[in-house]
Formats: structure tokens, sequence, C-alpha cells
């Protein structure tokens, strides 16, 4: 079957994203295909070179490929000197075109090692977990994290072509699946119903990982990341749909140290708590809630929150309000695939809505 194709355009470009399944394995060919022969720098992760490397030998140009320690501490400016020197050692030029394999992690590293290199490499985004497949590969947003704080240190740089294939997300540990099952759960509420009822109606045959039912999904959500950020590509606006459930998951993942909580199950606790909360406004039906509870709990285990408190929640909440110059931008679902962004979110109702899923 031929492969989806989004078109994405931005400030400075455009470029594609290929959404099919067996993609990677063509790798070099669609390289030529969007003029991207150049000198090739692959960069990825232990875990995900060991189950993918074999597929990219023709696109590593006869070099190894930089690995980058696995996990969230990786996404650190240490790594992206490694980079650096490993660019260095490579006689990258500006014509060389970086090949990021992996999750976000990867992603984020590496194409911010791209931006910054000579002033910007091309990079080329082949995201392996399902959380970078529907979103952080897409968007131009790259960065690393600093002991202050996620994603404190970043670029726009948006890649020369972003590759998707289902297939090599088989081999994710399930906990990392769900975790990015959240993300497209949000597309469904914050921009379509049919993708939600999409995903609700075929639940399991997703969580088995079934490529026929995967491929279309994953190609939806992109669609709709696509469409925001070609709208606000600088994240002044629309974008801001898109931190759906977000606001409460950056705040339960801040007050457990990053340590319990895989971003995307935070985001699931964020989405019943903003629900909830336009819900109690009255502004949210109680069957999309009653909905959206269902396919949450239906995805499987959320780690405990019961041992929470709402005021550390709230002063994380309040915290990342301060950073992001003092109005807290609150993204409200109105129904099943539309959205709102309020902006007089008070303690009080933010209170009950951490209270709702289970903090004290
Ligand atoms: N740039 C953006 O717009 C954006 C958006 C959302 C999230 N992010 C960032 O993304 C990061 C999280 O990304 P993530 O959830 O992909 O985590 P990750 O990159 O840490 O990957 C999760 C785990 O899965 C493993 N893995 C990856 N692909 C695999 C595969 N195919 N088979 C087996 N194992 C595999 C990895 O080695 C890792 O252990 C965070 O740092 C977050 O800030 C960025
Ligand atoms: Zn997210």
């Amino acid at each position: 079957m031929a492969p989806t194709h989004i078109d994405v355009t931005h400030a400075a470009g455009r470029y594609s994203v290929l959404v099919g399944s067996g993609l990677l394995g063509r790798l070099d060919t669609l390289l030529a295909e969007h003029r991207l022969v150049s000198d090739t720098v692959v960069v990825s992760c232990p875990p995900v070179w060991r189950a993918h490397g074999p597929a990219l030998g023709p696109v590593l140009g006869g070099h190894p490929p930089l690995l980058i320690p696995d996990g969230e501490r990786a996404k650190a400016l240490a790594t992206v000197a490694k980079l650096y020197e490993g660019f260095v050692a490579r006689k990258a030029e500006r014509s060389t075109v970086v090949i990021a394999v992996g999750g976000g992690v990867v992603g984020d590293a590496a194409g911010f090692a791209a931006a910054t290199y000579l002033r910007g490499l091309r990079v080329v985004q082949v995201p392996t977990t399902l959380l970078a497949q529907v979103d952080s590969a897409i968007g131009g947003k790259t960065g690393v994290n600093l002991a202050a704080g996620k994603n404190l240190v970043g670029a726009f740089h948006a890649p020369s072509l972003v590759v998707c294939d289902p297939a090599v997300l088989s081999p994710l540990p399930r906990r990392e699946f769900r975790a990015g099952l959240y993300e497209a759960i949000k597309y469904g509420v914050i921009a379509s119903r049919s993708l939600f009822d999409h995903l609700t109606g075929s639940l399991t045959a997703i969580v088995a990982r079934d490529e026929a039912v995967l491929t279309p999904l994953i190609g939806e959500c992109c669609r709709i990341k696509a469409e925001v950020v070609m709208a606000d590509e600088h994240e002044h606006g629309q974008r801001r749909i898109l931190n759906f459930g977000h606001t409460v998951g950056h705040a339960l993942e801040a007050i457990t140290k990053y340590r319990r909580f895989r971003h995307g199950e935070a985001v699931g606790f964020g989405m019943l708590a903003a629900a909830t909360l336009s819900h109690t406004r009255g502004e949210f039906p109680a069957a999309d809630l009653e909905a959206l509870r269902d396919v949450i709990t239906h995805m499987g285990p959320l780690p405990a929150t019961t041992d929470l408190k709402v005021s550390e929640a709230l002063d994380a909440i309040l915290l990342d309000k301060k950073v992001a110059a003092g109005t807290l931008h609150f993204v409200l679902p109105t129904q099943i695939g539309a959205t709102r962004i309020a902006t007089d979110i008070t303690r009080k109702e933010l209170t009950a809505a951490l209270r709702s899923i289970g903090l004290r």
C-alpha cells in the first residue's frame, strides 16, 4: 500500500510526513526520492539500534551510528556536546543530513544538535515510539533539559522529512506504547470525534498493534498535529490546544520528579481533570466525559495518585504559569472534537479537578 503522505508547510519551507508499514527498510530510497541524497549521520540509542539497526545498513554510508544513552536523562547538553564531537569526527558539512532514529529523546536531542551545528544541518526524523510518531517528530520543536527544568533549551528546527513506520513499534514495551496512545486520544478530544470513536471502537486491535488499524490511526494523528502546527508554527495561539491535559499532566510529572508517570500517563490524568472541570462548568456533556473516562480506564492501569497532594500540584501549576508569562491558558474541551482556551480558571476549580483524579 502506498504510504500516507502529509505535506507540512512552514515559514522556511515544507516537508513531508510519510506514514506506512515497512517504510524503515526503504529509508534509503525515500531519502533519494526527497532529494536528501547526501552524506548522512545517523543518531540513535542502544535499544532502538539493537531492534532496528540491521534494517538501516544502507543509510549508514559505511559509518557507525552515533549512539546516545537511553532515557530522558540523555536529553541534556552533555549529549549534544558529544553529538557535536561526532559531527566533527565525521567531517559533517552544511550539506550533511542528520537522521534521528528513536523516540522523542533521540529526536529532540539530535534535532537540537542538528539545529545548532554549523547553524543548521538538515534533519530527518524517524520516530520509533508511538509518542514520537504522533507527536514529537512533527512540528520542529527540538531541545534538551537543564537541571532546573524540562525543555528549557531549544530551537524550532523543522525536519526535512518525517518517516513513520508503524511496524517498528512491535518491540516497544507495552507501557511505552500505551503512553503514546493517550496522546492519540488527546487528538480525538481536541479535534476529531471520528478519530475518538475509531480509537474507542478498535481499542483491542490497536493495543494488539494490528498494523491495518494502527497505520491509519497514526496517519490521522499526524494529520491533526500537522494542521495545528501549520496554523501556529511558533505556539502563539492555536497550537496551545495541543496542551489539552498537559497543565495538570506536567504538574503530576513535576511533583513526582518525573519518576512515577510516563508523560502520556500523566496526560491521561490531566485530560480527565480538564474534562471534569469543563463538565462542572456545564461546558462538556456528561456522555462525553463518560466516554473519555471509559476509554482511559480500558487502556490499562495508571500509576497511583492518591498519595499526592493537591497543594503541591497547585504550586507546580502556578509555577508553570509564571514561567509562561503570567497567564494560565487552560484547554477546556467543549465536546469530544472541540476545545476552547480558558484564562479564568480559579484555584477552587483546579482543586476540585485534582481531587476528581484522586489527589488529596
Ligand atoms: N519535540 C516535541 O514537540 C515533543 C513533543 C512531545 C514530547 N517530546 C519529548 O519526547 C520525549 C519522550 O519521548 P518518548 O516517549 O518517545 O520517550 P523515549 O525517547 O525515552 O523512548 C521511550 C523508550 O522506548 C525505547 N524505544 C524507542 N523506540 C523503540 C522501539 N521501536 N522498540 C523498542 N524500544 C524502543 C527507548 O529506548 C526508551 O527506552 C520527552 O523528552 C518529551 O519532552 C517532544
Ligand atoms: Zn504530550
